[in-house]
Order: C-alpha cells, then structure tokens, then sequence
C-alpha cells in the first residue's frame, strides 16, 4: 500500500485513475481547485483539498501527508483557452506543475507520473503511426506548456534525482469527460445525441484521431509507478479513427441517426493524429483492453444515466 497524491483527481481522467488506485487498496489524496472537475466524481475514500496547484498551502499538505508518488493531473486542458490567453495557460501549466515539482523535491516524493498529451506535443507528425522518437512542434500553448513541463520533469531528475515518467495521451474519452476539454469529440457528439441536440463537425470529418478509453488509461497510469523508466509513453490505440467513424460508431450503439451540422473546416486544425503504442507494451506491459465500439456503448450508457446532472 502507497501514499498517493493525485492533482485534479476531481476530474475525468483524475477521478477514474482515484478509483482504481483505491481498488489496489492506496491510501490517496486529491487536490483539484474543482475548475472542471466535480466534487460527485471524488471517491469518498480520497481525503480531499480543494486547493490551486498554484497555492503556496501546497507544502502544508505535502509536509502532513507525506507521499510516496504524484500523479500530476491537474491543468488548463482546454486548447483553445491556451489559445486566448496563452499566460494564463503557462500559469497553471508549466508555473504550477513547477509548484509542484519543487514540493516532491523538498518532501521527497519517491516518483511523479504527469498526464502529457500526444495529440498536442508532435503537431502533425510525418511518423503515423507516431513513436515517441518523433520531433515535436506543438502547435498550440497548451502542446507548448505540457512539453515544457516534460523538460522540467528531466531537469529534476538530472539534477536532483527526482524520479518520474510520461504518459503521453491520445484523445481519451469515456464516462465522467468534461464536454469543454482537448478534443472531447466523443463527449460532445454522445451527450448531445442523448439529449437529442445538433453537433457541430468542422470540416469533411475525414481528420482522425486515436482514441482510447479512460479505464485503460487509469491502468496504464497506475503500471507507471511501479517501473523503473523514465521518458515518454504513449498512451493510445495505435488506430487512426476519422470524425466519420465516430459518428458511425455513436449510430449503430444508439441504433438512430445523429443530428449533424456541418461547418467549415477550423484553420490549423490538425489532419491525422495516431499514437504508436509499441513502447508502451515494451516498457509499461500496457495494452489497451476497450476497443472503440465498446468504449462507446459504456459512454452512452453512462451519458444517459447522467442526462440532467
Ligand atoms: N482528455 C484527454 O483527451 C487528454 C488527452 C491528453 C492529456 N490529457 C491530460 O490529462 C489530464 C486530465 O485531463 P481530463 O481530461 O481528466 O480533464 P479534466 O478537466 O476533467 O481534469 C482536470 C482536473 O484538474 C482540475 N484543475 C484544473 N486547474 C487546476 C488548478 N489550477 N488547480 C487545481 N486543480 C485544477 C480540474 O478541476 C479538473 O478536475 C490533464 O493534465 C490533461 O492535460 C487529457
């Protein structure tokens, strides 16, 4: 049994991974400033500090609670916030993971696993299916501030011999997503299609992305802890779905047409986006157990379940 620290563990990702690290029987702790996340989500076993990770409260915490890993989940994840107002992505982003970082320092955290992005970290890479070797152009302040932080986890541990490892999502869906987060495309289209409502697709919906269902990346976040290997991990089907396909798959779960409008392709909107999932087998034993039809069925029975909260 650990001690366990998980940062925007109120949130979608957060909360799933709070679940199954209680499953395995850890003692955990959640701070989440509830931004995005919801209190309902917490499990009730987690102690909980509704704190910013920008707080100067952090080290009170982290000197009372004393834990043996974080997991850094918490951050501005919308990427056209990022956009707008590209300081206060750094704020929250690379300022507070840096917050962070210097607490697990001084209170001698035994390791830190951070929730990257592969969609937004390589730009649209010429490598498709795209390995962790690939250059990075982020193209968006949010790609930019979680590349950031990736170097400050590396600087820690040159310097310092701070512990830790990457994983790199692709677009993650499932029940519990937040509908205004990074390329929440199945959240959107499931909970609008639930309500009856229209969806927006940009574009001629042939863009793809890759994408893989919360519960297996709750699991590959809970393998990171226990390996001793640090760099990136991509976390993802290694599949390229186009906006189509999702439309397809919402279709034939919910047996009825989805109400569609279709509006101009968004300007630098990336084309293709796929994750190698090769080093994560190699390094994490991690592979994905949902497959898109599945991970969708769960997605809307949940959607349904929650239609009015
Ligand atoms: N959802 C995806 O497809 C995806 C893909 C790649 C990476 N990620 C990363 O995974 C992590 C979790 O994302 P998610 O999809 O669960 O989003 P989410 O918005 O549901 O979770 C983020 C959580 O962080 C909290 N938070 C935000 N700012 C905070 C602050 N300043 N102080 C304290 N708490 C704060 C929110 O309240 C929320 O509970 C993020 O780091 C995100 O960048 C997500």
């Amino acid at each position: 049994m650990s001690k366990i620290l998980v940062t925007g563990g109120a949130g979608f990702i957060g909360s799933t991974l709070v679940d199954q690290l209680i499953s395995e029987g850890n003692e955990v702790v959640v701070i989440d400033n509830l931004s995005s996340g919801k209190k309902s989500y917490l499990n009730p076993k987690a102690v909980f500090y509704k704190v910013d990770i920008r707080s100067k409260k952090l080290g009170k915490i982290f000197k009372k609670e004393k834990f043996d890993f974080v997991y850094h989940l918490a951050a501005q994840i919308d990427v056209r916030v990022s956009v707008a107002d590209p300081r206060l992505d750094n704020d929250i982003n690379t300022l507070g993971g840096l917050n962070i970082l210097e607490n697990c320092l001084e209170y001698k955290v035994g390791k830190i696993i951070f929730a990257s992005t592969g969609g937004a970290i390589y730009g649209d890479a010429e490598e498709i299916p795209t390995t962790e070797y690939a250059p990075t152009y982020p193209v968006s302040p949010y790609g930019i501030h979680k590349l950031t932080f990736e170097k400050y986890l590396n600087y820690y541990y040159q310097v310092y011999g701070l512990n830790y490892t990457i994983l790199r999502f692709a677009n993650v869906y499932g029940p519990r997503q937040f509908k205004g987060g990074e390329a929440g495309v199945v959240a959107i289209f499931v909970d609008n299609a639930v309500k009856g409502l229209e969806s927006k697709q940009f574009g001629d919906g042939k863009q793809t992305r890759d994408f893989v269902c919360v519960s297996d990346v709750a699991e590959a976040l809970s393998l990171a802890r226990k390996i001793d290997c640090r760099g990136e991990i991509n976390i993802g089907l290694g599949k390229e779905i186009s906006l189509l396909d999702i439309r397809e798959q919402i279709e034939a779960a919910l047996g009825e047409k989805i109400k569609i409008k279709e509006e101009p392709a968004k300007a630098g909107e990336q084309r293709r986006s796929c994750l190698s999932r090769q080093r994560a087998k190699d390094v994490l034993n991690w592979e994905p157990k949902v497959e898109l039809a599945e991970g969708i069925k769960k997605t809307i029975t949940w959607a349904k379940e929650n239609k009015e909260k």
